[in-house]
């Protein structure tokens, strides 16, 4: 691909905004398009350093728009595909399924479909879907998921995603769609929505309210700092085998009740505090709870050389500082018009 035009969509979300920050700031030569719906988890805030940049534009439009996106796709000569774009909220689709339907499935659809009217000839264009390891369901010890797992989504959020998976696949074999998946295990870092687990024990913990642990904290996720997950995007996206699927993950697994205590040690000694594990209440189990992720990251390893660059406890003491310093942003997405979509009033809190 020597001039590369590449719609990133989801930008303005957690992953996505660093994923827009990265290509924008280290390939001046791309022209880079953000196109984000702004949901509650889309927030421009998080891209205030990259807004002005000259190969840099935001459109705000929903991946379910079909007229939009071939106008985005013409105009732009569009030829790299980075899909980010989703709900990704696990409590939220239980809640409401169709609408992890809407945008998962049908907006990756209507993605897929744009890509393969313009890019019917052409030779040097890539769609990027980015998903979850959710996808493979859940695995016992010591068992990890490789990328011929198979699937088995156990949540309304796996399943739609699972499904965009299997679109993206069947794109690739009946249209020759020039593609690559990637399955990537739990996130964190700046910028997460304060309704996924660590952004919501250190809001919680910073203004000494509980931290809500479904059923007994058992359950085991496999983290990963965002940039970390951001590193291995740019890789796959310049280096990785069209056509392929590609694990991420951090080898970094732990039970939920080890990690809020950890986040509580590391926050108790930034605020000079003692107390904070005092703030963990048991509540009522998540439906379906997924017991243990755990992925195997040897592919990209083994390919690319690609390395998380993070353990959990430094990642998390980054992930901290920035909070703490970013009170504004953790107030902002909690009050006014975000305030419905924050956790209080919220599923089975
Ligand atoms: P997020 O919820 O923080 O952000 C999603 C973004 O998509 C938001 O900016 C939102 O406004 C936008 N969006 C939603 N619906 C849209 C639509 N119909 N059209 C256009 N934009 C729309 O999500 P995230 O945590 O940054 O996840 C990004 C992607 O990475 C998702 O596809 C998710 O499945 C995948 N993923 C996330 C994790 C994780 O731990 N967060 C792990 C693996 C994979
Ligand atoms: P979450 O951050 O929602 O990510 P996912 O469900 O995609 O793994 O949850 C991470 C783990 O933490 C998961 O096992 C559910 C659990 N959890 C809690 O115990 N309490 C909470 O308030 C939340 C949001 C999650």
């Amino acid at each position: 691909m020597l001039e590369k035009n590449i719609l990133i969509t989801g930008g303005a979300g957690f992953i996505g905004s660093h994923v827009v920050r990265k290509f924008v700031l280290n390939y001046p030569q791309y022209k880079i398009i953000n196109l984000d719906k702004l949901t509650y988890a889309g927030n421009l805030e998080n891209l205030k350093d990259v807004e002005q940049k000259d190969n840099y534009q935001f459109i705000k439009g929903d991946i379910e728009d079909t007229e939009l996106l071939h106008n985005l796709f013409q105009d732009n000569s569009i030829n790299g595909v980075i899909h980010l774009a989703a709900e990704s909220h696990v409590d939220r689709s239980i809640a409401d399924p169709l609408s992890f339907i809407q945008t998962n499935v049908m907006g990756t659809v209507n993605l897929l479909n744009a890509a393969v009217h313009h890019w019917h000839s052409a030779t040097d264009c890539l769609f990027f879907h980015i998903s979850t390891d959710e996808v493979y369901g859940s695995i016992s010890a010591p068992h990890l998921f490789t990328e011929s797992t198979p699937y088995d989504p156990k949540s309304p959020y796996s399943a739609s995603k699972a499904s965009s998976d299997h679109f993206v696949r069947t794109y690739m074999n009946t249209y020759k769609l020039p593609a690559i998946i990637s399955n990537c295990s739990n996130n964190y870092g700046p910028c997460q929505f304060p309704e996924k687990l660590i952004p919501l024990c250190i809001h919680n913990i910073n203004n000494q309210k509980p931290l809500p642990i479904y059923g007994n904290g058992e359950n085991i996720r496999d983290w990963l700092y965002v940039e970390d997950h951001v590193a291995a995007i740019d890789v796959l996206f310049h280096q990785g085998r069209v056509g392929e699927t590609y694990n991420i993950g951090g080898d970094n697994q732990w039970k939920n009740i080890d990690l809020v205590r950890l986040l509580c040690r590391i926050m108790d000694l930034k605020l000079g505090r003692s107390n904070s594990e005092n703030l963990i209440e048991f509540v009522k189990d998540r439906p379906g709870h997924d017991l243990r992720y755990a992925i195997d990251a040897r592919k990209i390893q083994n390919e690319l050389g690609w390395r998380p660059s993070l353990d959990l406890e430094e990642g998390l003491k980054k992930t901290v500082d920035w909070y703490l310093e970013n009170e504004n942003w953790l107030e902002h997405v909690t009050s006014g018009q975000y305030q419905n979509y924050y956790q209080e009033q919220y599923f089975n809190r």
